[in-house]
């Protein structure tokens, strides 16, 4: 009998699924606790809290890469914050601990807390500053969407892939001004349109189980970290998605020379953006169609996670109910 093919027993990322849940969880219900409160900025401050109390315990010598912004303007998971134990090996983590702050300020659906990890270096280091993205689920080949194609050409070319009409398409993107004319070229071409006010780590997501969501195709430009953050999801899941920062002032071409970007016009594919094998987590904070939010029962408080791992293509969906909770005080 042949022996079995071997799996990979190392790597950063297998070792620490169970762990990056635990981290999304304990910021999802800090977060949660305050949903609905309009408080962005508490809300937020609880998650980032929680996520960097748990962030140090874990057994990684970490350095976050995409954070709450630079130093001088966060006071905690800044860029370049150092998180962990050190005892393990040097990786990069990229957070958003409430990705949709004004969705959990709202108690509108969509507000995750999200995390990626993977080797040191490997991670692109993002400014906060606007990305365009495309983003589409698995099972295409390569380059049937183009970041620089007009909209038109996309949604044709995604319905020709998918063997269906263009009207059985359906595009996500950001109910913001700037996308007037996305919208109206998505629309043109025949294919439908699923307006979010928030969120596009999750709208990126979306892509990945059209059957179940219902989305073919993310569209728009959105912030650069979510940006890598909703690549490395897709690196997991086996997508495809291009990106470009937009640098439209000389401040910003600044800021991103010293983040070590030297072409500030790149094309980025998911390998550009993590260029390695990585670990992906998020937890609902506000019921979505991705993931449901933190419930609070008697005695017990309910989480749903998704982590993924890019090595295995592996996609775990945990539900946990949480008895003792105290962890959360
Ligand atoms: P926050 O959680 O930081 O509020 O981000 C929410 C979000 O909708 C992101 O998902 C998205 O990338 C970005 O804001 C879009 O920016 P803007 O609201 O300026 O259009």
């Amino acid at each position: 009998m042949s022996p079995k093919p071997a799996r990979s027993q190392s790597g950063i990322e297998r070792v620490m699924s169970i762990e990056v849940a635990r981290v999304t969880e304990l910021a999802a219900v800090a977060a949660a606790r305050l949903r609905g409160r309009g408080l962005e900025k508490k809300s937020d401050g609880a998650a980032v809290d929680a996520m960097r109390r748990e962030l140090g315990v874990l057994s990684i010598d970490g350095t976050v890469v995409i954070g709450e912004g630079e130093m001088d303007e966060a006071p905690m998971l800044f860029i370049g914050e150092k998180v962990g134990n050190k005892s393990g090996p040097k990786v990069d983590v990229a957070v958003d601990p409430l990705e949709g702050t004004t969705l959990c300020a709202k108690n509108m659906p969509g507000a995750i807390a999200t995390l990626a990890m993977a080797a040191e270096g490997t991670l692109l280091h993002a400014p906060d500053i606007y990305m365009d993205k495309i983003g589409i689920g698995p099972g295409y080949p390569k380059d049937i969407v183009d970041l620089d194609a007009p909209a038109e050409e996309n949604i044709l070319n995604l319905a020709k892939a998918k063997g269906v009409k263009p009207d059985a398409i359906t595009a996500m993107i950001l109910d913001r001004p700037r996308h007037a004319d996305l919208i109206a070229a998505v629309r043109k071409a025949g294919a439908a349109v699923s307006l979010i006010t928030d969120g596009d780590v999750a709208g990126v997501i979306h892509t990945a189980d059209p059957e179940k969501t219902g989305v073919d195709i993310y569209l728009g430009i959105g912030g650069a970290p979510e940006g890598v953050l909703a690549a490395a999801a897709l690196k997991c899941i086996g997508g495809q998605m291009q990106t470009r920062l937009i640098v439209d002032t000389d401040e910003k071409r600044e800021r991103i020379a010293k983040m070590g970007i030297k072409d500030p016009r790149k094309k980025y594919e998911i390998d550009d953006m993590v260029s390695g094998d990585c670990l992906f987590a998020a937890t609902g904070v506000t019921d979505g169609r991705l993931l449901k939010g933190v419930h609070f029962g008697k005695g017990v408080i309910e989480t749903e996670t998704v982590v993924m791992r890019s090595a295995s293509g592996t996609v775990r969906w945990i539900r946990a109910e949480h008895h003792k909770l105290d962890k959360f005080a």
